[in-house]
């Protein structure tokens, strides 16, 4: 299904073709570095007890990133973001939006699990750079924030997740699209309802269906 993103100026050079565009040989060489320092990075505790570090799955060329907060468990095992339930509940929507593997990229804020899934502040702030590094890199014309940590980290002046959900927003980084978090439709009717109807406001944004 054809994607027409809202701000999508010109994007190319594209993979292969030596220069520094977005999905560029020299993007995907800063990538696979970046990626490299994160998984040796030992800066905060989490550092010390995640199993493994947590980069990034997509396209080095997206056009939408998807944030989540922080790995799972299983994220933590395999060492890739949103394989757990979370995970299967995203995939889903991203297939309902008809975005193809090379137009999307999924990663988190925290790139290592912490203890018992809380997500720690002070470790997003030492994370922080690898993420702003990230998104540089990569150059998505659109962030969808998944759930209120981040949302809070990619604006720190959004009001609550329930209030900004589903209306696009100027944030520091770009355009930003909040969502709740998919893990949130498997607590509540409401929240799943919320998660529908917010899912149908982007696909309008990005001029697709939600099917
Ligand atoms: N929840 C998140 O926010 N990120 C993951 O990678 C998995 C679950």
């Amino acid at each position: 299904m054809p994607l027409s993103m809202p701000s999508s100026g010109p994007r190319p050079p594209q993979a292969g073709s030596g220069h520094s565009g977005p999905g560029s040989d020299a993007v995907r060489s800063e990538l696979a570095d970046l990626a490299r320092e994160i998984v040796a990075c030992r800066r905060c505790p989490l550092g010390h007890t995640r199993t493994n570090a947590v980069v990034y799955r997509g396209s080095p060329a997206p056009r939408i990133v998807f944030v989540g907060e922080a790995p799972g468990a299983e994220e933590d095992r395999l060492g890739v973001p949103f394989v757990g339930r979370s995970g299967s509940i995203l995939d889903t929507a991203i297939a309902r939006l008809g975005l193809a593997p090379s137009e999307f990229g999924i990663l988190n804020i925290l790139k290592c699990r912490p203890p018992a899934n809380k997500f720690d502040r002070a470790a997003a702030e030492t994370c922080r750079p690898y993420l702003d590094r990230q998104l540089a890199l990569l150059r998505p014309n659109l962030l969808v924030s998944l759930g209120a940590s981040a949302l809070r980290a990619l604006d720190p002046f959004a009001p609550s997740v329930m209030k900004a959900a589903g209306a696009p927003r100027s944030a520091p980084g770009g355009t930003l699209f909040p969502l709740v978090h998919p893990a949130a439709t498997l607590r509540s009717r409401r929240m799943k309802e919320r998660w529908e109807r917010d899912l149908g406001t982007l696909a309008k944004r990005l001029g697709t269906a939600v099917v």
